[in-house]
């Protein structure tokens, strides 16, 4: 009998555990959400301020972008202490008190884990450098032909002549996960934080960790590598090998109820299925959605996609419209009214909705940023930057004193604090959908509309996205809409509808 208990303690635990399937997640960028210090820089008290805030707004769980020791050469995807918070971020006590408050008013807290590479600051890089366990990073006597994600090549040479690998900037070489101290170092990371009470892990580069044997060169592919990314194979990215670091984690995460979710870039739905699954991760992020068109049939086709994959994996998808590396979905789509209506879709889908601090407020990119101020690596290798999408949110005028990036003065009219009492402001637009979205039940229906309209039922309800240029005609109780609907669904609206 003791073995049907085991079983069915772990079904029960599955189920309990089970929050990421439907949630609303938000992601908080640290340096740019709210400033509790008021030096200018964002910091986990100023997140601690915020908590009431994000429990009226409705979200699940908040999903913390790195806070962790850095000397912030990428926004903190550079770790130099993988279990200190950095001081301008505040202390490991501020941390505990962040995460006991979460867990206080329901939120659950999910923290970013930075596996494939460290900060060249890391004790680790500073010893290689002197020459003692180099191997615990990437160095040979010649560089091959790969390049870097942020431009260049993705080797540097250091002074005795070495070379080592860095698949981002030079200020993050990549680690050797051949090395079994790596394996070692990074499983007392998860209990560091499971111990303090995390909820789960987002992974960066989750495809990365692992290089074809003997580092082969790609070849033809020559500079166009980065441009063909997620689509063809390439020796640094998705290499079986991954998966069993996976599956060295997975144990460790159950043994805490804990979920991870993959950031994986690659190349087919079948090969994201791979990562996903009892004995690996949880989810993965489903980019497809974010890089949509406006338009009625990409989104479709990207949500056929994206519920094809999610049953080759059992796991529902994730769905996500912005994040700290893309261009806001207010630029995107061309204006608010049709970031209101692409977020009322993803926001009645079925599976997990990852927010991005600010898009509740409609916030739009920044494009204007003058050169001297922008900080991505990127940007300094390739002038292409994501600074823009970092700006410190808004939340009063004058909330903060010297943002380390400034804010523009149009936000003045939408911060936090003038949207808060507008019944028709996009906070309380936002806030409304998270309450109503729960009464969702069950698959899609796709039903038949004309073109450039899309529309499914999901048990009693229907959801319209108009995507053409004409109002098209709907019938039923509307629960709620991106903008104002009559009996006509006006272009670039979505509405939620109930039938009579
Ligand atoms: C993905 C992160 O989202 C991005 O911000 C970062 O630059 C790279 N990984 C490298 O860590």
């Amino acid at each position: 009998m003791q073995w049907l208990q085991g079983i069915l303690l772990r079904v029960t635990n599955e189920v309990a555990n089970d929050w990421w399937r439907d949630a609303v997640v938000y992601q908080v960028y640290p340096r740019s959400f709210a400033d509790g210090n008021g030096d200018g820089t964002g910091d986990l008290i100023g997140v601690y301020d915020k908590l009431e805030y994000l429990s009226a707004l409705g979200v699940d769980a908040i999903w913390l972008s790195p806070f962790y020791t850095s000397p912030l050469a990428d926004g903190g995807y550079d770790v130099a202490d993988y279990c200190d918070v950095d001081p301008r971020f505040g202390t490991l006590a501020d941390f505990d008190l962040l995460i006991g408050r979460a867990h206080e008013l329901n939120i659950r807290v999910i923290v970013d884990i930075v596996p494939n590479h460290s900060s060249s600051e890391h004790p680790w890089f500073r010893e290689a450098l002197a020459g003692i366990g180099r191997d615990r990073y990437i160095f040979r006597d010649q560089p091959n032909d790969w390049e870097s994600i942020f431009g260049g090549p993705a080797w540097t040479q250091v002074p005795d002549g070495q070379w080592y690998l860095h698949l981002f900037d030079p200020s993050q070489p990549d680690f050797n996960w051949s090395h079994p101290d790596v394996h070692a170092f990074f499983k007392d990371v998860l209990r560091f934080w499971l111990q303090r009470g995390v909820d789960g892990f987002r992974i960066d580069v989750a495809h990365g960790m692992i290089k074809a044997d003997g580092l082969p060169d790609v070849g033809a592919l020559g500079h166009r590598q980065i441009e063909l990314m997620t689509t063809a194979e390439l020796p640094y990215f998705d290499q079986d090998g991954v998966h069993e670091i996976y599956r060295e984690w997975r144990p460790i995460l159950d043994e805490y109820g804990a979920m991870a979710v993959a950031e994986a870039w690659v190349s087919s739905p079948a090969r994201l299925a791979r990562y996903i699954g009892r004995d690996e991760l949880h989810q993965a992020f489903n980019f497809d959605f974010m890089v949509a068109e406006f338009d009625a049939k990409s989104f479709r086709v990207v949500i056929e996609k994206s519920l094809a994959e999610a049953e080759l994996v059992g796991a529902p998808t994730t769905w996500v419209l912005s994040n700290h590396d893309k261009p806001r979905h207010v630029t995107r789509y061309g204006g608010l009214a049709r970031a209101r209506a692409a977020t009322l879709l993803m926001l009645s889908l079925p599976g997990s909705a990852y927010l991005y601090n600010g898009e509740e407020l409609g916030l739009d990119e920044v494009t204007d940023l003058p050169p001297e101020l922008r900080e991505d690596p990127a940007f300094l290798r390739t002038g292409e930057s994501r600074d823009g999408c970092r700006v410190p949110i808004p939340w009063a005028e004058g909330a903060w004193t010297n943002p380390w990036l400034p804010m523009p003065a149009r936000w003045d009219a939408i911060t936090a604090d003038k949207q808060e009492h507008d019944p028709g402001s996009t906070l309380n637009f936002y806030r409304q959908a998270i309450r109503l979205r729960r009464g969702f039940r069950g698959d899609i229906q796709w039903l038949d509309v004309a073109d450039g309209v899309l529309s499914f039922r999901r048990g009693d309800r229907r959801v319209v996205l108009n995507t053409s240029q004409s109002p098209v005609p709907i019938e039923g109780t509307v629960l709620m809409a991106s903008g104002p609907v009559t009996d006509t669904l006006p272009p670039d609206t979505a509405v939620w509808l109930a039938d009579r």
